[in-house]
């Protein structure tokens, strides 16, 4: 198990212990965080799962891929570390990383 920190859209911060398979978008939701909405269910297509990678952390994700680009250019909270939470599946080599759950457009 590894840890996952999460700050939610309430400013509450969580930490987790986390499996690795599973994508932060799970991990967060499982957590009770708030405003994480996910509302495709992790398809790509919604960008309601967006999130900040602590940029510690960006060099470990994979590169962002051109369906999740374009989705996250669609939002007003666009930052250097945005990423899609579903589109993050997590390993043992993210312990201790954080995300913040963006602002909903
Ligand atoms: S859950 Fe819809 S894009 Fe991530």
């Amino acid at each position: 198990m590894a840890t996952l920190h999460i700050v939610d859209a309430n400013g509450r911060a969580i930490v987790v212990e986390a499996g690795q398979g599973q994508t932060v978008m799970q991990i967060v939701r499982e957590s009770g965080a708030s405003g994480m909405e996910a509302l495709c269910g992790g398809g790509c297509s919604c960008a309601t799962c967006h999130v900040y990678v602590a940029p510690a952390f960006a060099d470990l994700l994979h590169a962002i891929g051109e369906d999740e680009d374009a989705l996250l250019d669609c939002s007003d909270h666009r930052a250097t570390t945005s990423r899609l939470a579903c589109q993050i599946v997590f390993d043992a080599c993210m312990d201790g990383m954080s995300v913040t759950v963006a602002p909903a457009d």
